[in-house]
C-alpha cells in the first residue's frame, strides 16, 4: 500500500493505520532581533533534534478525533485549538479532502518546555494524515502549512541541525561530518508561555537590562565544524534565557547544579523552563543527569542524543 513519491523522501499513501515518530528540537543559538509588526521577532537559531520523541497514529475514520496518553494527558485540550486538530484542518483544507481521521498521540515531549512539544505534533500530523489522505505534498509543502501553526513546525519536518531565520519557519540544514551529541535534559515542573517569556526579553531590553543581543550563529556554525564537545559548548547561547531566568529565578539553581556536576555548558532551551547541558559522551551525560536528579532541582533529568531526523514514519 506504500509508494515512493516522484520528488520526495516520504511514502505517498497508506491505508492506514500511518505512524509517526517526531523529535523534540532544542536551540543551540538563539538569537532573538528586534520585535516585527507581526507580533513575531526576528530569529537567527541553529535548530538541533534531539533523541525525546512522541508519536502519532492516524487512523482512517468518519470524523476527525484525538485522543492521547502519557505527557500531560488531562492537561492539554483536544478540541478545535488544539495544534494537532488545526494541522489536520488546515492540511484538508488546503488539498481538498475531508479531514476524517482517528489520531492518537503518545506524548514523551513536555508540554510548554520550550522543546517545540507542539509544533513536533503538528508536524507529525501533516505527515501522517498526508499519508492517510495520499495528499502527496513534499516536505517543503508541509512546511509551508505548518509554518502558520508554528514557528518549529518546518525544522521538525527536516530535523537534523539546521539554520532557522524568519520566525524561525525558513530553514536550511547545516552541513557538517556526523558527529553525536550527548545531552542531558532537566525537565521542569510545570511550562512557561512562549509569548510571555518573549515579552519579558522586550522588557528587559527597553529597561537596558537585557545582556547584549547574540545575533548571528557564526561562531556556533564555525564550532559544530571541529566536533569537539568542550569548542561547542563555549559557544552555547540563548537571548531568551535572561528572560526565562527572570520569570523563573530557580532555574538559575538548575544550571548550577548541572555546572557542578561536571557538564560542559548548560543553558535554558528555547523559552524554557527545561534547561539542557551539553557533556562529553553517553556515561557523561548519565552521571550528570544523575546528579541533576539527586539534587532535586528539576522533575526529571534523562539522557539524550543529537542530531536526530524529523518527524518520520515508523
Ligand atoms: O510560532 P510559535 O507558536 O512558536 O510562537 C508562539 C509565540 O511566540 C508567538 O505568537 C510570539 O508571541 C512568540 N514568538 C516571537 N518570535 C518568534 C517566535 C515566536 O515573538 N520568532
Amino acid at each position: 500500500t506504500e509508494a515512493w513519491g516522484p520528488d520526495d523522501d516520504k511514502p505517498r499513501r497508506s491505508a492506514g493505520p500511518v505512524r509517526v515518530r517526531v523529535p523534540a528540537k532544542i536551540n543551540l543559538h538563539l538569537g532573538v532581533g528586534p520585535l516585527r509588526s507581526d507580533g513575531y521577532h526576528e530569529l537567527n537559531t541553529v535548530y538541533h533534534a534531539i533523541s525525546l520523541f512522541d508519536e502519532l497514529t492516524a487512523r482512517a475514520g468518519d470524523t476527525l478525533t484525538l485522543t492521547m496518553e502519557g505527557e500531560g494527558a488531562g492537561e492539554l485540550a483536544l478540541d478545535e485549538s488544539n495544534l494537532i486538530i488545526r494541522a489536520a484542518r488546515a492540511l484538508a483544507t488546503e488539498a481538498r479532502v475531508p479531514a476524517h481521521a482517528r489520531l492518537h498521540l503518545r506524548k514523551s515531549i513536555p508540554l510548554a518546555g520550550g522543546l517545540a512539544g507542539g509544533s513536533a505534533d503538528a508536524a507529525a500530523t501533516l505527515l501522517a494524515c498526508d499519508l492517510l489522505w495520499g495528499t502527496g505534498l513534499s516536505r517543503d509543502e508541509l512546511g509551508e502549512i505548518g509554518a502558520t501553526l508554528g514557528s518549529d513546525v518546518p525544522f521538525l519536518l527536516h530535523g537534523g541541525t539546521a539554520l532557522g531565520t524568519g520566525h524561525g519557519e525558513a530553514v536550511s540544514p547545516i552541513l557538517a561530518r556526523p558527529t553525536t551529541w550527548h545531552w542531558v535534559v532537566a525537565i521542569a515542573d510545570g511550562g512557561l508561555a512562549t509569548p510571555e517569556v518573549y515579552r519579558e526579553l522586550d522588557r528587559l531590553r527597553a529597561g537596558g537590562s537585557a545582556p547584549v543581543a547574540l545575533g548571528p550563529a557564526d561562531a556556533l556554525m564555525a564550532a559544530l565544524r571541529q566536533r569537539d564537545p568542550a569548542v561547542l559548548g563555549a559557544v552555547l547561547g540563548n537571548d531568551l534565557q535572561a528572560a526565562a531566568l527572570a520569570l523563573r529565578p530557580h532555574l538559575a539553581d538548575v544550571l548550577k547544579t548541572g555546572a557542578e556536576a561536571g557538564a560542559l555548558a548548560g543553558i535554558v532551551s528555547g523559552s524554557g523552563p527545561t534547561c539542557v547541558f551539553l557533556t562529553a559522551d553517553g556515561a557523561h551525560a548519565q552521571t550528570v543527569a544523575a546528579a541533576l536528579a539527586d539534587a532535586g532541582v528539576c522533575r526529571e533529568a534523562v539522557t539524550a542524543r543529537g542530531p536526530m531526523p524529523g518527524a518520520r514514519v515508523i
